[in-house]
């Protein structure tokens, strides 16, 4: 694993835990850690239980003993562990946003394709059991043909001007702030309850101009926030928006799906809860029904027989390594959402940001 940030102590712990939570084909073990120095690897790998330590994450990449690269690094850096890790042979996990930009995301997806290697990306809120039953009540036709889609992540982590959550998140050449880091968690979403993208009309803004880095004032130039029409392939309409900065808004990852005969909305603020409506309930009792998550949906058994009883976040990146592991193994299919997925993502990004600048229509081809 390269990086023990944020997302490496949620891997970490992630990994530990899916061999006891789930029948594993292998059992995974953080044989090394890397990260930006000796001292910062060596107190984190002891935490984290890596057996060894590095400094230089191009060691770790070249160890013999390593059978997958796990990248939790800056966005700006995985391109280069990624291609780096692909080069010497070895599977890799990549945290989104893939590559600031369609082009770097593609050269990922170009190498690990021409290597025959299996990758994966970290769009966990794609594994929450919930999402799976949202896919499937579509899926199945229980809200008819869908016609309409909204979706939104909010947080407002970056609120404070003068208290910057990593800073390298307003380095613009690690992507286009929130665009690249919630908007592509929403436009995986979308992807995946609605299909592909065809074109984007959006506008994304700086509402915050100057915020605290290293000690001083300066200007920033990447998005607090956007807004995006979309239109899917098949022809369905729907909405997406990001923001780091809704005041009150901690973690609201919400889609509204509206069919012909019915429709279902969520929001991960609450993230065991589905909301679905049919259009066939008897005059004067139509209502939602609030579904809570349990045993009777995907995966939720495997960590507890019950219902109603609550999956966290961290749970969802268990499930996800299950299936990065499982996906690993050559005589199974691949682990998804894999980086050609993530690329798709990149391109509905960098279309939001073409789109925005030329106040007009964007079509994902020619991202
Ligand atoms: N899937 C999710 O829900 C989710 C949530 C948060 C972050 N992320 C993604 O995870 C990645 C990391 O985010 P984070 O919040 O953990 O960041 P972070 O800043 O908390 O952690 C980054 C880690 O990388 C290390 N690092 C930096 N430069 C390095 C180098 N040259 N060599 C080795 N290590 C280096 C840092 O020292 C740190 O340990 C980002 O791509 C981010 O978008 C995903």
């Amino acid at each position: 694993m390269i990086g023990s940030g944020y997302m490496g102590k949620v891997h970490a712990a992630a990994f530990r835990a899916a061999a006891s939570v789930f029948d594993l084909s292998a059992t995974p073990s953080l044989e090394m850690l890397a990260d930006i120095d000796e001292e910062t690897a060596r107190i984190a790998g002891q935490a984290l239980g890596a057996s060894r330590t590095t400094g230089d994450w191009r060691a770790l990449v070249a160890d013999p003993d390593i059978d997958l690269v796990d990248i939790t690094a800056p966005n700006l850096l995985h391109e280069e562990m990624a291609l780096a890790a692909i080069e010497a042979g070895k599977n890799v996990y990549c945290e989104k946003p893939l590559a600031p930009t369609s082009a770097g995301s593609k050269r990922m997806v170009d190498a690990a394709e021409a290597a025959g290697i299996r990758t994966m990306t970290g769009f966990n809120y794609l594994k929450n059991p919930i999402t799976a039953l949202a896919k499937e009540i579509i899926e199945g036709g229980e809200i008819g043909e869908v016609f309409a889609m909204r979706g939104w992540h909010f947080e407002d982590y970056m609120l404070d001007p003068e208290t910057l959550v990593n800073p390298w998140r307003f380095d613009p050449h690690s992507g286009d702030g929130v665009t690249a880091d919630l908007g592509s968690h929403i436009i995986s979403m979308a992807r995946y309850l609605v299909g592909p993208i065809e074109s984007v009309t959006a506008d994304r803004d700086i509402v915050i101009p100057q915020r605290e880095l290293d000690g001083e004032m300066r200007p920033v130039e990447v998005a607090d926030q956007f807004r995006a029409l979309i239109r899917f392939e098949d022809g369905a309409k729907g909405t997406l928006e990001a923001s780091w900065i809704a005041p009150g808004r901690k973690m609201a990852i919400g889609v509204e799906v509206w069919g012909t005969a019915g429709s279902l909305y969520f929001d991960f603020e609450r993230l065991n809860e589905l909301h679905l409506y049919t259009t066939d309930q008897p005059r004067g009792r139509e209502g939602f029904k609030l579904i809570l998550a349990g045993p009777a949906h995907q995966d939720f058994a495997s960590f507890t027989p019950a219902p109603g009883h609550q999956l966290s976040f961290n749970d969802l990146k268990v499930i996800e390594v299950r299936d990065l592991v499982e996906g690993m193994m050559a005589t199974n299919p691949p682990p998804w959402p894999d980086f050609r997925e993530a690329w798709e993502v990149q391109r509905v990004v960098d279309a939001i940001l073409r789109s925005s600048a030329d106040r007009g229509w964007a079509t994902i081809a020619d991202s």
